[in-house]
């Protein structure tokens, strides 16, 4: 891998080049793809527990948000990789009182050989990197949640086949889960429609660059034109871990705001015949998406949810496997 992206000089400072794991935009595409056929090959049993570079080796987590699927896909992956896990909630950690996140980015890299982190913010992400002696994965910030959209293309790809190509239309908040469906376009050669409201557009700066390499975003206030034929529709919560969850107002605003925004029956039939739904979760029934759209016949969320699993373990692999060692 090749660390080239500016806004993580972080990524970049480490000779050698440590196997951080940050966001899909800083990786060429043929890495991602090798991540991603391990991630496959763990699934499919080709790669037999416990025999790949994590053996023996001990993943910290440090969370800062709460997390079901990224912790225990995480633990589950590495546990079955023959490797150990540490988890840390950062509130009970010294991080809650203060200590530095550089400092604890020195101490964990004594004990650990590859850490995940889930944070409030990227600027975390990017300091506790750049103080990393070893490995980091972005187990998602405010900005980006790189891990998911690797198994959501994995998913992708088992029921849909090959992915470049395609169209794939988000559809809601333009939120940092959305910026890594922008950086899964840019690398893996799928049409990317944004339906957003005013106001809630991925970062122009995101698009900019996402265009400015070649990738076909398109950016627009009509669910229905953005979904018109899509192979996969995908959306998430209108109100993410730090947009002021638990705030009724808040809430009773975006509700009102993304209501035209919910992917319900109607919504679907517009996709192509065949098209996939797809989110993230934990999803808000009847908000942003419909009981009878994910649980019926086109949603493969459980697919993805388990994805996790196999793609943790091809992120680890990666990681742990060691600059000049090829996944
Ligand atoms: N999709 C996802 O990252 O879920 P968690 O917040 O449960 O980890
Ligand atoms: N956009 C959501 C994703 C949760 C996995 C959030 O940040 O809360």
């Amino acid at each position: 891998m090749t660390a080239t992206d500016a806004s993580h000089p972080a990524a970049m400072s480490k000779p050698g080049g440590l196997r951080h794991f940050l966001d899909l935009d800083q990786f060429d595409a043929a890495t991602l793809r090798a991540i991603l056929d391990l991630g496959h090959a763990y699934k499919r049993g080709e790669i037999a527990p416990a025999s790949g570079p994590a053996i023996g080796k001990t993943l910290a987590m440090v969370f800062e948000k709460p997390s079901t699927r990224t912790r225990t896909s995480f633990e589950v992956g590495m546990l079955q990789m023959g490797g150990f896990v540490t988890v840390l909630n950062a509130a009970e950690t010294q991080l809650g009182r203060g200590e530095p996140i550089a400092d604890t980015a020195r101490v964990l890299s004594r004990y650990a050989d590859v850490i995940m982190f889930r944070t409030v913010s990227e600027a975390h992400l990017i300091e506790m990197a750049a103080n990393t002696t070893v490995p980091l994965i972005n187990g998602l910030t405010d900005k980006s949640h790189p891990c998911q959209i690797m198994a959501d293309i994995m998913t992708f790809e088992e029921t849909k086949g090959a992915i470049a190509g395609r169209t794939v239309a988000w559809v809601g908040d333009g939120n940092n889960v959305c910026t890594s469906w922008i950086h899964g376009a840019m690398r893996f050669g799928f049409t990317l429609r944004v339906a957003a409201p005013a106001g809630f557009a991925p970062a122009d700066a995101v698009v900019a660059k996402a265009r400015a390499e070649g990738a076909d975003i398109i950016l627009t206030e009509d669910p229905t034109a953005a979904v018109a034929d899509a192979d996969c529709v995908v959306t998430d919560t209108w109100l993410s871990m730090g947009n002021g969850a638990g705030s009724d107002e808040n809430l009773m605003a975006r509700t009102k705001t993304f209501a035209p925004y919910r992917v319900d029956e109607a919504l679907m039939a517009k996709a192509a015949a065949g098209a996939v739904f797809m989110h993230c979760l934990p999803a808000s029934r009847e908000h942003e998406v419909a009981s009878a759209v994910i649980d019926g016949p086109q949603s493969v969320v459980w697919d993805e949810a388990e994805n996790r699993l196999h793609i943790q373990k091809g992120i680890l692999h990666w990681c742990l496997a060691g600059a000049g060692i090829e996944a």
